[in-house]
């Protein structure tokens, strides 16, 4: 079987309606549109309306990338949705978005925080690449405002809903993942995290009146983090793939504020034009930042076909991860992709051999018959 790459055919997002502004929050908290936008890059985030879930948002991405990539949910082999704010514990929110999209397949939700969605494309680009499956569908969604508390300014100014997805479909052009790092290092996993909610403390009066089921973070902490770990894990990915930092067409970073950014930038030796910025308008999206970066790229033509994309993705855990990808071609002609897929090769040779043992079968009464005489004419001498 020749090599599989997993390459992206398709992408969509959804947003919701609801601007929540700089200007809105100073009414909220203790807070102005000049601190959030000079500390973060921020200027606005989505947030929910009545109608929105976590799954409805996937779905709705999910139909986007489907579309252009030609492909009706029937179509899919599996489904992953990285998020960190399911609809609800039980069932995972990957089945309810299956259901809905009306696919048959199986379906998995990913926990990996602000990471997520990086983790669940170097998961699909697996299965993909080792020949499991064609065609799955790897989706970002949050509503990650239910976590927020609304009057902790060092945390409410930051985040924002969303969602995006991507398909992937296998190929044999090198395209997709080419290179992917992933990591975590629990010990910081009290500088971003929700104490209550879990079954570690379970929500109850008390949980409620210390605001447990609120996201908590020490924002420096995370700060230094996320600076050291944008520019040492891109380097090393795209070390991996073999190539430079100016091979990389445009840098895809977890928008969580725009001064990690320029820090990573600088760190990186490389213009922040090539880096992609949508967090003035969206805020952190956590699992969804990423893809809904890449999904706004790609609709901006900031990236075209050939390129290669770095992408890079933090968060709780503390998590992160990093990947080049390779954007295809084009199209490659129905005959070509009959040819070259992994499957249809694999079920060619099984063709081939059952014509083997076929022939082997007819043949076998011959072959005895003169192994037979051979036998008997040597014993004859
Ligand atoms: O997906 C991963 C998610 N998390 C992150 O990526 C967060 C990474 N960290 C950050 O982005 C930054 O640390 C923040 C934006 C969260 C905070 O910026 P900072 O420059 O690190 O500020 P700070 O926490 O050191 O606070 C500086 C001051 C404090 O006041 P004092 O103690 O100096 O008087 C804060 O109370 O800014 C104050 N402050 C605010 N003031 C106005 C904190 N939040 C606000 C606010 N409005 N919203």
């Amino acid at each position: 079987m020749g090599e599989r790459y997993a390459k992206i055919v398709g992408w969509g997002k959804y947003v919701p309606e609801r601007v929540l502004s700089n200007h809105d929050l100073e009414q909220m908290v203790d807070t102005s549109d000049e601190w959030i936008t000079t500390r973060t890059g921020i200027k606005e985030r989505r947030i929910r309306g009545p109608d929105d879930t976590t799954s409805s948002m996937a779905v709705e991405a999910s139909k986007r990338a489907l579309e252009v990539a030609g492909l009706s949910p029937k179509d899919i082999d599996l489904i992953i949705v990285a998020t960190s704010s399911p609809d609800y514990l039980l069932p995972s929110v990957a089945s309810i978005v299956q259901d809905k999209l009306g696919a048959r397949c199986g379906a998995y939700t990913l926990v990996a925080a602000c990471s997520g969605w990086v983790y669940a494309l170097v998961d699909a680009h697996q299965y993909i690449a080792n020949g499991a499956y064609d065609t799955i569908l790897v989706v970002g969604s949050e509503i990650i405002s239910f976590a927020v508390d609304y009057t902790d300014r060092t945390t409410c100014v930051l985040f924002g809903d969303g969602a995006a997805a991507v398909v992937l479909q296998a190929s044999e052009e090198p395209a997709g993942v080419l290179s992917f790092e992933l990591g975590s290092d629990g010990s910081g996993a009290e500088f971003l995290y929700v104490p209550g909610c879990g079954s570690a403390n379970p929500l109850n009066e008390h949980t409620f009146e210390r605001r447990e089921q609120f996201i908590r973070m020490n924002g420096p902490e995370v700060f230094k983090f996320a600076v050291r770990i944008i520019a040492s894990s891109l380097k090393r990915v795209i070390g991996k793939a073999g190539l430079l930092p100016d091979d990389i067409a445009l840098f895809i970073p977890h928008q969580a504020n725009a001064r990690i950014i320029e820090a990573a930038a600088r760190f990186m030796h490389q213009p922040m034009e090539k880096f992609y910025i949508n967090l003035d308008r969206y805020g952190n999206t956590s699992a969804a930042s990423v893809p809904l970066a890449l999904v706004e790229a790609l609709e901006e033509g900031r990236c075209k076909p050939g390129d290669k994309v770095a992408m890079v993705a933090f968060g709780a855990g503390l998590t992160w991860a990093a990947a080049v990808v390779q954007l295809g071609t084009g199209e490659l002609s129905p005959a070509y992709q009959f040819f070259s897929l992994g499957r249809a090769r694999y079920l060619a040779k099984k063709a081939a051999y059952a014509v083997q043992d076929a022939a082997q079968a007819a043949l076998l009464p011959l072959y005895t018959f003169v192994q037979r005489r051979g036998r008997r004419k040597r014993r004859r001498k």
